[in-house]
C-alpha cells in the first residue's frame, strides 16, 4: 500500500525554490520515526532537495531522463509509474514523500496520508492537491509540540480513504 506523508502550510502550500520554508524539528523527528525501515518514493526534484540519502530507508526516485542513474545501493530510480505496481499493491506500507508533481501523480493510489497542517502563511511555490472531502476522512489529530525550536502553531492529521 501506499501511504502520503507531508508537512502543509496554509493554502496547501508544501516548498518553495524547491526547499522546505520552515524548519520543524519534531516534525522532521516524526518523519523519522514513521519512514525508518520504510521505502520512500520521490520525485528527483525532492530526492535533490534532500542532498543525501536518507539512512536506513529505501528509496525511489521517478525520473524521466532515461540517462538518469545514482549509484547508491539503497536508490532506485524508476522511469515510468507502472513500475510502482509492486509498492502499490503490496500489504508493506509504503511512502510517498513528495513534491508536488508526485503528490499529485500518486494521490489517486494512496489509502492513508500523515499530514502536518502548519496552521501558519508562508510565501511558496510548491502546493499539494486540495483534500476532497468526499474521498478522506480524519482518522487521527494529534496537537504538534510547539516550543522555542518549534515555534508554530501544528496539527498531526491522519487521513484514511473513505
Ligand atoms: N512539505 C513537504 O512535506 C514536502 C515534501 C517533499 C517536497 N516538498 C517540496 O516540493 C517541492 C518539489 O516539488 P516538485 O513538484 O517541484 O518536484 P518533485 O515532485 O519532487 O519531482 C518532480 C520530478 O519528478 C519526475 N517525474 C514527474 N512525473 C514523472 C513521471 N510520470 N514519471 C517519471 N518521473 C516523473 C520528473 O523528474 P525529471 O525532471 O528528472 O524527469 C520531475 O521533474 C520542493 O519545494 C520541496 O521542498 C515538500
Amino acid at each position: 500500500m501506499l501511504s502520503i506523508i507531508v508537512a502543509i502550510a496554509n493554502k496547501n502550500v508544501i516548498g518553495k525554490d524547491n526547499a522546505l520554508i520552515w524548519h520543524l524539528p519534531e516534525d522532521l523527528k516524526r518523519f523519522k520515526q514513521i519512514t525508518t525501515g520504510k521505502t520512500i518514493i520521490m520525485g528527483r526534484r525532492t530526492f535533490e532537495s534532500l542532498g543525501r540519502v536518507l539512512p536506513n530507508r529505501k528509496h525511489i526516485v521517478l525520473c524521466n531522463d532515461m540517462e538518469m542513474n545514482i549509484d547508491n545501493e539503497n536508490v532506485e530510480v524508476l522511469k515510468d509509474i507502472k513500475d510502482l505496481d509492486k509498492y502499490i499493491n503490496s500489504s508493506e506500507e509504503n511512502f510517498i514523500i513528495g513534491g508536488a508533481t508526485i503528490y499529485r501523480l500518486l494521490m489517486p493510489y494512496a489509502n492513508k496520508m500523515y499530514i502536518t497542517k502548519i496552521n501558519q502563511d508562508f510565501d511558496g511555490d510548491a502546493f499539494f492537491p486540495e483534500i476532497k472531502e468526499e474521498e478522506w476522512e480524519i482518522a487521527a489529530t494529534e496537537k504538534g509540540t510547539r516550543d522555542e525550536q518549534n515555534p508554530f502553531d501544528y496539527d498531526y492529521i491522519t487521513y484514511v480513504r473513505k
